[in-house]
């Protein structure tokens, strides 16, 4: 019987979160990882993982669509959704971070172009510091605006650092650290409280055993 519905962020985090629901206990059936289908069962068939785009996963958890997703901190910061965060994963770890041309000089306006697809963390981190800025929305690629002179700077997620260097671009600020977490629907963590604890614990154990 089907109990939990989780939202896994599809892309860079995706591997990781199905290794950890795995050791976690919630093993998807071989077969099926490597198919194109978006909504699959657990061997036990009492969890049901739906892969969406990051940004989609808190629209689907605070709808109840999902009962819980696993998704980044950039993505949460983004996001204007209602959800309970309990779990915080030692996964999808990154910076959120101001970055421009080595030789950025300003553009003499007094207005900072900035390229991202983070338009509310980017509008929140100038506005604190009183930074007048254009906010160019774009979706992904983000290093090519400045490199192409559409924007002074971006606020990007930065893994490795190796995109930002092979594009000539060095970090100027961070703003936040990211990692995954653990999103819970309010309704399903009252409705629910004995699976979603259950998941909770076992995810812990299974985060353990990844630390060094
Ligand atoms: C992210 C991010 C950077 C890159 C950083 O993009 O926006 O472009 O990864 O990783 P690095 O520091 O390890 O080089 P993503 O791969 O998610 O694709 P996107 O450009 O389509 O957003």
């Amino acid at each position: 019987m089907l109990i939990l519905t989780i939202a896994i962020a599809k892309g860079r985090l995706q591997n990781e979160a199905v290794a950890l629901f795995d050791r976690a206990g919630l093993r998807i059936p071989s077969g099926a990882q490597s198919s194109r289908r978006l909504a699959i069962e657990d061997e036990s068939g009492s969890y049901r993982f739906i892969f969406v785009k990051p940004a989609d996963v808190p629209v689907y958890v605070e709808h109840g669509i999902a009962d819980c997703g696993l998704v980044g901190r950039d993505v949460l910061l983004e996001s204007e959704a209602d959800l309970l965060q309990p779990l915080t994963l030692n996964i999808g770890c990154c910076r959120i971070v101001v970055a421009a041309p080595a030789e950025m000089t300003g553009n003499g306006s007094g207005m900072l172009r900035v390229a991202t697809k983070y338009p509310n963390i980017a509008a929140r981190h100038f506005g604190a510091q009183g930074q007048p800025v254009e906010i160019i929305g774009v979706s992904g690629s983000v290093e090519l605006a400045p490199v192409l002179g559409m924007a002074d700077c971006i606020v990007d997620l930065v893994e490795t650092g190796r995109t930002l260097q092979e594009n000539g671009l060095r970090v100027i600020e961070v703003i936040a650290d990211s990692s995954a977490r653990l999103v819970v629907n309010r309704a399903s963590y009252q409705l629910k409280s004995k699976p979603i604890g259950d998941l909770i614990d076992s995810l812990k154990v299974a985060a353990k055993e990844t630390e060094f």
